[in-house]
């Protein structure tokens, strides 16, 4: 679904100099697979993900996605939730709805039923200051799938969170996954998250970025407490690990 062929990016630095972000990066994502990249900070994570998603364009190299037919094939995750802050959870849900001209009963249900499915219910009114972190980012996670993207992009997006937070919203992620059965490219700094969340974690190595290695988690689904007992689980985390050095 998503095809990435000898993609690199370049950036002026300060002074104008070149600064290489990426050296060129091949990887073919089919639809439906959960994949993390994992990397060292400055190695050029966020510059992939965001010309996946169009909003950089490559310096050189190729990106394709494959035609989903729907107007807005993708969804996008920031590391800091970005919530307009004079509107309610509610209307943040469903803004791309509204701006979308969606009618607006059907807006509603949408957002009433992402509401519960990211379970912000009785939170409905409230403004953004008025929620914790990790509810802001259920709010911005619910609105990136409002408009049922078959693609959702993923910048760190639980990395601010305490770890039973962050726990409990890798397992809300992942029953997300399977009830919609959705592409999935998830950025972390997190060894254990993407060996829990994935079925494929790409490694990067430090600047210029590259690709290290890229592995096939094959850990049985669903995954859950077990699966953090599993010694293969830690397995590829130590691989990792090791390769992130
Ligand atoms: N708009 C930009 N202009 C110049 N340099 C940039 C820009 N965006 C990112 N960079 C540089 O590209 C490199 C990779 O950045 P980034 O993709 O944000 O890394 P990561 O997300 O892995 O931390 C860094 O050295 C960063 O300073
Ligand atoms: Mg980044």
């Amino acid at each position: 679904m998503i095809t990435i062929e000898a993609v690199s990016k370049r950036f002026a630095g300060p002074k104008g100099e070149p600064v290489d972000a990426l050296t060129p990066v091949d990887l073919t994502i089919p639809a439906g697979q959960f994949l993390s990249i994992v990397g060292p900070s400055g190695c050029g994570k966020s510059t992939l993900l965001r010309i996946i998603a169009g909003l950089e364009t490559p310096s050189d190299g190729k990106l394709t996605i494959a035609a989903t037919g729907v107007a807005r094939p993708i969804g996008f995750v920031f590391q800091e939730p970005v919530l307009l802050p004079w509107l309610s959870t509610l209307a943040n849900i469903r803004f791309p709805l509204d701006t979308g001209g969606v009618p607006r009963d059907q807006a509603d249900a949408t957002a009433h039923r992402l509401i519960k499915m990211v379970g912000l219910q009785g939170f409905e009114d409230a403004l953004p200051h008025q929620l914790s972190g990790g509810m802001r980012q259920r709010a911005a996670i619910a609105r990136a799938l409002s408009y049922d993207p078959p693609i959702l992009l993923m910048d760190e997006p639980f990395g601010a969170l305490d770890l039973l937070t962050r726990d409990r919203m890798n397992d809300e992620l992942l029953q997300i996954w399977r009830e919609t059965k959705k592409t999935i490219v998830f950025v972390t700094h997190s060894v254990e998250e993407a060996a829990y969340l994935s079925d494929r974690v790409v490694v990067m190595s430090a600047r210029p970025g590259r690709v290290r290695a890229i592995h096939d988690v094959d850990l049985p689904h669903p995954r859950g407490e077990a699966t953090k007992l599993d010694p293969r689980f830690h397995q590829f985390m130590a691989t990792f690990r090791r390769e992130l050095k």
